[in-house]
Formats: C-alpha cells, structure tokens, sequence
C-alpha cells in the first residue's frame, strides 16, 4: 500500500519568520492522523499548504503520489467556524460547490440524513446550534466525496458535550465514505480518542509521532485511552509547550 499523502516543506517563511521547517508527514489511506502543538506553532498553516491554499512554499504535497499545485476536490477542508452562507439554506450549503442547484441532488439529502440534520433541509443557518451548523459543515465537506478531510480545530466553539457526538460522527462519516483526515485540534482527549495517529509538533515540524493501538469502538474511560492521553501530554511538556 502506498501513501495517500505525503507532504515535506523543508521552509515556509512570512516575511522573515520561519514558521515550518523540515516538516514532513504521510498519510495512509483509511487513517486518522492528528496535529497537536503549540499555538503558532505551524498547524493551520501546514493544513492551509496541504489544501493549496498557500502554494510560497519550497516543498512538496503528494496525493497518491501525485504532486498536487493548488485546491483540489480530492481535499477538504473544515474550519473551526462553520463558514455557511446566510442567504442559502441548509441543502443548499451542502451542496453549494459553485452551484445552489445542486441542492436538489439526492446525495444533498442523503449527506443530510447521515449527519441527522434531513429536518432543517430547508431551513436557514441562523436557526441552527453551533453543533448543527458544525454538523452542516462536515457534510459539506464531503459533498465531493473528497479522497482527504482536514479539520482545523472544527470542534473548539462547541460544548464539552456536542463535541463528543460530532467526534463520533466525524468517526462514522469518515469510516462510511472511506474517507482518510488530518485534524488539528487542542484537545489530547479528542486527538486520542479519534486517531490512529497522533504527530506532536514543536516549532514548525513533528518531533514525536504516537500511534494508537486501542481497538474501535473505543471507551473514553479505558486505561488505554488514559494512556495515549498521558504520552501526549508527557511529550508536549518535554516540548515545552505545557
Ligand atoms: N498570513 C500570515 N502572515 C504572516 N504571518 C502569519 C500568517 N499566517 C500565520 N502567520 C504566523 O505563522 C505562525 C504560525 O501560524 P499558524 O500556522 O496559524 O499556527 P497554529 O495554527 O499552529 O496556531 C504564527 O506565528 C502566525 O502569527
Ligand atoms: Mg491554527
């Protein structure tokens, strides 16, 4: 099997900061990769790279080996705030992608039923809750059926509550659509309990990758979930960043 993604920046600067530096990364396919590091330590900036987004960069982003040179649909992208348009309904905005008409399309409703959100189909964004909005957002995202998801902290906004249902949503949409994400999150708890990887950054490149080996479905309370816990904050103290 081969990489989904690889990504190597040897630099990427604003202005005169160096805020990645010899990054590198891969992906298989199926996987659940998280970032977790310090505040600017690079994060969003690498994912916005990843999404071509920000192509000033001397590296390199390969999709199934394939160098990729701006935004593709093979790649979404989720951000920390929802970022629906107000003028259009919930179908709508899943299936915007440059054309509202898509609202129509039954893989608009079918989304809509995955993500528990086939009620407000019509209805405007500013009638839902954070986390429906969120939830909104996540079928969106895989309008496209994108081959990639990347999340940039997408669950920070939402109560303590919300965010562990919309993990495991994110967890069953991903597993049902085959498809791979690269998450960026603060949160240890949330980076342990989704990912089959966890890659800890410090200024501007991993410096310790944690593989979870705990079984899914997994339990929050279990040893094993403590632990991974406790290794990641172990290696973030040495890292200084706690
Ligand atoms: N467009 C930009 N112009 C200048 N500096 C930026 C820009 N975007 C990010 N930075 C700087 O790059 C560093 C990394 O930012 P970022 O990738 O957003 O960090 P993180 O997501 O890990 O918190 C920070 O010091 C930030 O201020
Ligand atoms: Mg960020």
């Amino acid at each position: 099997m081969s990489a989904l993604l690889e990504v190597h920046i040897g630099q990427k600067r604003f202005a005169n900061r160096r805020v990645l530096d010899n990054f590198s990364a891969a992906l298989w396919p199926g996987e659940i990769v998280s970032l977790v590091g310090a505040s600017g330590c690079g994060k969003s900036t690498l994912l916005r790279i990843v999404a071509g987004l920000d192509r000033d960069h001397d590296g390199h982003v390969l999709l199934d080996g394939v160098p990729q040179h701006g935004v593709s649909r093979d790649i979404g992208f989720i951000f920390q705030e929802p970022r629906l348009l107000p003028w259009l309904t919930v179908a709508q905005n899943v299936g915007f992608d440059a054309d509202p008409e898509r609202a129509r399309d039954p893989r608009v409703h079918a989304l809509l039923a995955e993500v528990g959100l086939s009620e407000v189909a019509d209805a405007l964004p500013k009638s839902l809750s954070g986390g429906m909005a969120q939830r909104v957002a996540i079928a969106r995202g895989l309008f496209n059926q994108p081959r990639l998801l990347l999340l940039d902290e997408p669950f920070s906004a939402v109560d303590a509550f919300t965010r562990i249902r919309l993990q495991e949503l994110l967890l069953s949409v991903a597993r049902e659509h085959g498809t791979s994400i690269l998450l960026v999150t603060h949160d240890v708890d949330e980076a342990a309990w989704l990912s089959d990887r966890v890659l800890v950054m410090g200024e501007g490149h991993v410096i310790q990758e944690v593989a979870v080996h705990d079984a899914r479905p997994r339990n929050r309370r279990s040893s094993a979930m403590t632990n991974t816990r406790n290794t990641i904050l172990e290696v973030l103290e040495g890292a200084h960043v706690l």
